[in-house]
């Protein structure tokens, strides 16, 4: 449901009522936003209906890009690892992202990731939705700014969010998703700590959050 009349999104793309596979084999078409023009391929999710848990986060990096799955590169690896010292069963999530295409700046043969614009967000979000409806979660967790403005549907402050359970009404009915949300911070965010004794304390408070979902998702 894209807020912006000038820009169609992804709703023609989706197919209503696909199953998971239906979605990723429809989301290879997409042309929602001009994002899939640059991109190598579109990066879908990863995980099975079913999970308890729905990770959103905010879109693929260089390495998922060029690989086509969610969560491959560093910020993967640490997010993996805080899933299971959380105790929570890998097939007990899926992961996907809030954006489907990489958005980059080319410098020299270099890719910078650059964050998606909110049109961006808005466009992809049918996609989130369809998603939803073919897991049927039971929590979902929003890894960072861009997931939370996705999955709330408005632009909400890490800060004044983070950490508690919203329920599915919190964001003024801007929610599309009929479950608690919980906003955390994004993995990435969590490598760029420079201290490491602040990093470990960020990545400790990062579990206890997603054992908190765990246990709303039972
Ligand atoms: N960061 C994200 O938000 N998503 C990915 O898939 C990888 C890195
Ligand atoms: Fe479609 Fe999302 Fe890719 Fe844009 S980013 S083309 S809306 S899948």
């Amino acid at each position: 449901m894209a807020d912006d009349p000038d820009r169609p999104g992804a709703d023609e793309w989706v197919p209503p009522g696909a199953d998971l596979a239906g979605l990723r084999r429809a989301a290879h078409e997409c042309r929602g936003c001009e994002l899939w023009r640059d991109a190598t391929q579109v990066v879908f999710s990863s995980g099975r209906a079913g999970a308890a848990i729905m990770l959103v986060g905010e879109q693929p990096g260089d390495r998922e890009d060029l690989e086509g799955k969610p969560f491959v590169g560093p910020s993967g690896r640490l997010l993996a690892d805080a899933v299971d010292a959380a105790g929570i069963a890998r097939e007990g999530v899926y992961v996907t992202n809030a954006v489907k295409h990489f958005r980059f700046e080319r410098r020299g043969t270099r890719r910078i990731h650059m964050k998606p614009a909110v049109a961006h967000i808005v466009a992809c979000r049918p996609w989130l939705e369809a998603e939803f409806e073919a897991v049927g979660p039971g929590v979902i967790v929003a890894l960072g700014a861009t997931a939370a403005r996705s999955v709330l549907g408005r632009t909400v402050r890490i800060g004044e969010v983070r950490g508690r359970v919203l329920p599915p009404d919190a964001a003024g009915g801007a929610s599309v998703f009929p479950v608690p949300v919980l906003v955390t911070t994004h993995p990435s965010a969590l490598l760029r700590i420079e201290d490491a004794a602040d990093r470990r304390a960020a990545y400790a408070t990062f579990v206890d959050e997603l054992r908190i979902a765990a246990d709303i998702a039972q």
